[in-house]
């Protein structure tokens, strides 16, 4: 048990590490929580710093989703313990202890966990999010699609209850932190990115 609460802590430490304030500050870009949607994300990051710092921020969330649960599990845990350090670790995007517990909307670091928890599940979600994306260019749309698909998903696949009761608490957090783009998307003032 000593090690479940340790390896939880640290999922949420690793979690709190916001990759989109880190690289706007490398790159002088300023607090993305004070600009565009303000939102630090990888996709806030496209709009106010360019493509080369969207891909570092998405992949330093990807990977940040990726390293507690390969950690955690190399340690030998598994199942429950093991959808408790990936709770942990996307609170720990969502509210950072180390940059006042306003972070992101989790969308990458959830993607991350799926992918080292359940591949098929976290390939699909993806699959979905691109899919979306391709047709919309509404990054928020996209994410909102993928997370009510991962539900029937999760429950499609060969049953794990710590899974399916990992996605009922992490889908409704990601539609709660896209509540402002859920305003915009029904107002019809939510910006798609232009076709390159
Ligand atoms: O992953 C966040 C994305 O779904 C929306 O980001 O900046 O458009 O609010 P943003």
């Amino acid at each position: 048990l000593l090690l479940d609460v340790v390896l939880t802590g640290g999922g949420y430490l690793v979690g709190s590490i916001a990759t989109a304030i880190l690289v706007a500050r490398a790159l002088g870009l300023g607090d993305p929580r004070l600009s565009g949607s303000g939102n630090p994300g990888a996709t806030n990051i496209l709009r106010i710093g360019g493509r080369k710092a969207a891909l570092l921020t998405l992949l330093g969330d990807l990977i940040k989703g990726v390293v507690p649960i390969v950690i955690a599990r190399l340690l030998g845990l598994e199942d429950w313990a093991l959808a408790a350090v990936a709770l942990a670790t996307f609170l720990g995007h969502l509210y950072p202890v180390f940059f006042g517990f306003r972070g992101g909307k989790g969308v990458a670091t959830a993607l991350g966990i799926l992918l080292a928890l359940l591949p098929v599940l976290g390939l699909s979600v993806l699959g979905l999010w691109i899919l979306v994306f391709a047709v919309t260019r509404v990054s928020s749309m996209a994410a909102l699609l993928a997370a009510i698909g991962a539900v029937p998903i999760v429950f499609a696949v060969p049953p794990e209850t710590s899974m399916r009761v990992l996605i009922m608490v992490l889908v409704p957090l990601i539609l709660w932190r896209h509540r402002s783009n859920i305003r915009r998307l029904l107002d019809g003032s939510e910006s798609p990115f232009k076709k390159r």
